[in-house]
């Protein structure tokens, strides 16, 4: 098959493949309730997945030390919501937060 005939097999693929991801909604993972939600997620599912965020079991140091390096790498927080941002996170992804449970999406075998 030439370059081009793979080409065009594969383009309806490629320019499907972010609504798959966009449909999965159990692949998708948002950020909890509260006040700061919404300008989390503006700020900080800009570059990653709010996924990378909901797994970190971190201190309130931590999560000060996070916040201001995302600051420093580009994300945009407002000097007055910094200390809600970091409140948030604390109060929802702290240490005391029983451990985050990745889900699976392959089929889990030991069941079978
Ligand atoms: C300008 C892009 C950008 C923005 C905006 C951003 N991050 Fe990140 N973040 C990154 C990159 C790059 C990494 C490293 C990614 C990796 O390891 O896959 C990262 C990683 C992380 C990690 C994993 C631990 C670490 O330090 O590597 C956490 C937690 C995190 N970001 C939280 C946040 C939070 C909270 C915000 C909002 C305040 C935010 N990010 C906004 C770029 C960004």
């Amino acid at each position: 098959m030439s370059k081009l005939k793979l080409l065009l097999v594969l383009l309806p693929v490629l320019a499907a493949a972010p609504q798959f991801w966009a449909q999965s909604p159990s692949l998708a993972v948002e950020l909890p309730p509260g006040p700061m939600k919404a300008k989390a997620t503006t700020a900080c599912a800009e570059c990653h997945e709010a996924r990378i965020i909901v797994q970190q079991r971190l201190s309130s140091a931590a999560w000060t030390k996070e916040v201001d390096k995302m600051v420093k790498w580009g994300a945009v927080v407002d000097a007055k919501d910094r200390d809600s941002l970091i409140e948030y996170f604390s109060a929802n992804f702290g240490p005391e937060q029983p451990v985050y449970v990745p889900s699976r999406t392959s089929v889990d075998k030991r069941q079978k």
